[in-house]
C-alpha cells in the first residue's frame, strides 16, 4: 500500500486525516494538527442555506486564511451540508470563492435537526436525492469534490457501497465512511469490516473512520477494512498531535513524532488558547476554549482539584485563565497523553 494519498491532483504526505468536528475543529485547533503532521485538516461543516444567507459562524467557518495550508501544501478542504441543489451550488461558489482546494458533503451527520431536514446522514436514505446533490455540487464547482458517509440509516439498511459508488460516479475524488449507522449515533463499535466491500467496489480513495485512538487501532482499522487511509476525530481532542503522530508511525518513519513534554505542552495550550481568542474575540473565545481546555486536562490526566478545575473553566479574564494554566502545570503531575 502506498505511504501517500492521492486525491484529484493533491498529493497528501501521510494517510492520516483529522476529522471535522462541528464547535471543535476550527482554524485555531486545525492549524496545530496540520503542524503537528496531519495530512488533511477538514473544516467543520457550514450549513449551506445558512452560509448564503450570511450567517456569522457559517461565514468563520469557511477560514479565509488559507495561508498556513498553503504554506504545508496542504489543501483547504471545507465540508458543506444540505440538501437543497440550489442552496449548495451557491454555497459551493462562495466556498471556492474563499479559497477552498476541495469541497466535502455531509453524508453522515446524525442528529435530528439536519437529518429532519433531510440533510447529512437522511442522504443514505434517499439515494436519486443524493445523486442531485452530489450532482449539481460537481457541476457547481471545478473543485474535487469528496464525500462523508456512513455505512446506513440503519442496520437493516447497510446501503454504504450503493452510495459510495453513486458519489463516485457523480465525480466525488475521496470517500471516507464512519463506520457506524444513523441510528448508532456515536454508540456501539465501528464496524470497520463493513468498509471493505466499499474498498472493492470503488476506483477512488476510501478513507475508514470511527473509533481510531492510536497506532494499533489505526493498523487493525486499515487491516480490516482496506482502506487508503484513517480518520481521526474524538481521540485528537486534547491531543491535537496524534493525528501527525499517527500518519508517520503508518509510514513506519524514523522522525516519529513525540508526545509533548510538561513544558511543551503547557506552551501548546497558552498558544492554542491565545489563538482561540483572536479567532472568536474575547468573549467568545473564551467560552469556545473552555471545550478545549476539558479535553486537555483529562488527556494529560492531571488530577487537578475540582475547585481549580471549577475556576479555570469560569474565570472571565483571559490572564487569569492562563496564569491558572500555567500554576496547574507547576503543580501537577503530568502522568501521560
Ligand atoms: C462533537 C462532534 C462534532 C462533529 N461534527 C462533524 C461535522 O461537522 N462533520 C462531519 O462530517 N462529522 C462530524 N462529526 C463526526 C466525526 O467527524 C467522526 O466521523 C466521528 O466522531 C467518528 O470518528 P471518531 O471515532 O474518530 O471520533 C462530529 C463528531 C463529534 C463528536
Amino acid at each position: 500500500m502506498s505511504e501517500k494519498l492521492q486525491i484529484g491532483k493533491f498529493t497528501l504526505p501521510n494517510r492520516a486525516l483529522l476529522a471535522p468536528m462541528a464547535g471543535l475543529t476550527d482554524a485555531p485547533f486545525r492549524t496545530i494538527a496540520a503542524n503537528y503532521g496531519a495530512a488533511l485538516v477538514v473544516s467543520e461543516m457550514i450549513a449551506s442555506a445558512s452560509l448564503v444567507c450570511g450567517q456569522v459562524d457559517m461565514v468563520r467557518r469557511l477560514n479565509k486564511n488559507t495561508e498556513f495550508l498553503h504554506k504545508k501544501n496542504m489543501p483547504h478542504i471545507v465540508q458543506l451540508v444540505g440538501n437543497d441543489e440550489e442552496w449548495l451550488k451557491i454555497g459551493a461558489k462562495i466556498v471556492a470563492d474563499a479559497g477552498a482546494d476541495i469541497i466535502d458533503i455531509n453524508f453522515g451527520c446524525p442528529a435530528k435537526r439536519v437529518v429532519n431536514g433531510f440533510a447529512g446522514a437522511a442522504l443514505m436514505k434517499d439515494a436519486g436525492r443524493a445523486f442531485r446533490i452530489l450532482d449539481a455540487l460537481a457541476n457547481a464547482t471545478n473543485l474535487p469534490i469528496s464525500c462523508k458517509m456512513r455505512l446506513g440509516w440503519d442496520d437493516n439498511n447497510i446501503n454504504v457501497v450503493q452510495i459510495a459508488k453513486l458519489a463516485q460516479n457523480a465525480g466525488a475524488q475521496m470517500i471516507v465512511v464512519h463506520a457506524r449507522t444513523r441510528q448508532q449515533f456515536y454508540k456501539g463499535k465501528a464496524r470497520w469490516e463493513l468498509v471493505a466491500p466499499v474498498v472493492k467496489a470503488l476506483n477512488v480513495p476510501v478513507i475508514i473512520n470511527g473509533d481510531i485512538v492510536d497506532e494499533k487501532s489505526a493498523k487493525l482499522a486499515l487491516q480490516k477494512s482496506n482502506a487508503a487511509g484513517i480518520m481521526i476525530g474524538r481521540a485528537a481532542l486534547g491531543a491535537p498531535w496524534l493525528v501527525g503522530q499517527i500518519g508517520a508511525a503508518l509510514q513506519n518513519k524514523e522522525t516519529m513524532i513525540k508526545t509533548p513534554n510538561k513544558r511543551q505542552l503547557k506552551n501548546l495550550i497558552l498558544e492554542h488558547y491565545q489563538n482561540i481568542l483572536s479567532e472568536y474575540g474575547t468573549y467568545i473565545g473564551v467560552r469556545v476554549a473552555r471545550k478545549h481546555l476539558r479535553y486537555y486536562m483529562q488527556r494529560a490526566q492531571m488530577t487537578i482539584d475540582k475547585n481549580i478545575m471549577r475556576e479555570l473553566l469560569t474565570e472571565q479574564k483571559p490572564n487569569n485563565v492562563k496564569n491558572k494554566i500555567k500554576e496547574i502545570f507547576r503543580e501537577q503531575t503530568y502522568l501521560a497523553a
